[in-house]
């Protein structure tokens, strides 16, 4: 088959078939450049909401420029990789000092900002200025595997750029934006993943190898992904009256510069939680276990333990700070790892 031929009927079947979705019907660089950072590894229904408040509260790249740390931090909390948000804000200082606050219309220019990688800079060139840049992401990796039944492993770096080399030859004149969209499009509603694929609503079935052979079920080949670290941890909730006490991550790594409950390594006892709060001057009245609870990362997994300790003073507090209920949901960003801690603690207060 020739790939041109997917052109009309994938344009044709975007006319009917497309979600309405906020970023769509004002796709200005800004719009299309949030939403696809927001969307980079959170799912469309999640990310909506999401949109909607950031765009409301700055809605221009220059608001965003000049937001607060800690505004920009609560806009996107819940939403997870964090790095994202600070490269946006990071990138759209840069826009403002090179380019005179426009954002570029080149994907090689674009993809010199920090967080836009070859997928947002195809993107937003070709959504937002109509140029012919594909934006090839896992959805448009799979429907391409399949229609041309490509066995290339599209984990490797060298099967993407084939695919964007290839489909950078058959951009519409005109329609580079639906282009695009219409092959995320079809990877989200029809190609699915898992060998699942609803070949009898795609467009492209007629054209298709993967289904003219009968693979749709073995593509695409994609290599195995080294299974992540488990990491044990235990978590503190330290009580003083209605305070918790938090603390601020590092300003580098996993969760830069978020707040955080107090925590050690490993999954301890009672008696070694106990020893680590005397460790640092905290003398519980009373210490509960808290249920277990667990976070996935992409590259590491933490399985914690929870403890919620009394204490009727505080000590010196070395880097805590005592929190409450409403500041730690209108002000501390608690990030989503630390969710059912969180919980654990307003549950607790507002029973007591
Ligand atoms: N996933 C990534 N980008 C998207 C877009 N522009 N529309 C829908 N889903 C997407
Ligand atoms: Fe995917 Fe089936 Fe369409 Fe081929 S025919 S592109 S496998 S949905």
């Amino acid at each position: 088959m020739e790939l041109l031929q997917i052109v009309q009927p994938l344009l044709g079947w975007y006319e009917t078939h497309a979600r309405i979705l906020p970023w769509r019907d004002e796709p200005t660089p800004y719009r299309v450049w949030v939403s696809e950072i927001m969307l980079q590894q959170t799912r469309v229904e999640a990310v909506i909401p999401y949109f909607e408040r950031f765009l409301a509260e700055l809605p221009t790249l220059q608001d965003l420029a000049e937001a607060e740390e800690a505004r920009l931090m609560k806009l996107w909390e819940g939403l997870g990789y964090y790095s994202r948000v600070r490269n946006l804000q990071k990138a759209a200082r840069l826009v403002i000092s090179e380019y005179g606050g426009r954002l570029p219309d080149e994907p090689e220019k674009l993809a010199k900002l920090p967080g836009i990688g070859s997928y947002t800079a195809g993107a937003i060139a070709s959504i937002a200025y109509g140029k012919p840049a594909p934006a090839v992401d896992g959805n448009v990796l799979r429907v391409l595997a399949r229609v041309t039944a490509n066995r290339a492993d599209i984990s490797e770096t060298a099967t993407k750029r084939a695919m964007e080399q290839d489909l950078k030859q058959i951009y519409p004149q005109g329609r580079a934006g639906d282009f695009t969209q219409a092959l995320m499009e079809l990877g989200a509603l029809v190609c699915l993943p898992n060998g699942a694929p609803k070949c009898g609503e795609c467009p492209l079935a007629a054209l298709c190898l993967a289904k003219e052979q009968n693979r749709t079920e073995e593509l695409p080949v994609k290599a195995a992904k080294k299974a992540r670290k488990i990491e044990q941890r235990t978590v503190f909730l330290i009580l003083n009256g209605n305070h918790v006490l938090i603390q601020k991550r590092p300003e580098r790594g996993l969760l830069a510069g978020l707040w955080e409950f107090p925590s050690a390594d490993g999954s301890l006892t009672k008696p070694q939680a106990l020893e680590w709060l005397n460790t640092r001057g905290f003398h519980p009245e009373r210490l509960k276990r808290l249920p277990k609870a667990k976070h996935v990362f992409s590259h590491v997994e933490w399985h914690m333990a929870g403890w919620l300790a009394t204490v009727p003073e505080l000590p010196a507090l070395n880097g805590l700070l005592p929190a409450q209920p409403d500041e730690l949901l209108q002000t501390y960003t608690i990030p989503a790892a630390f969710k059912a801690f969180l919980k654990e603690y307003l549950d607790f207060i507002q029973s007591s």
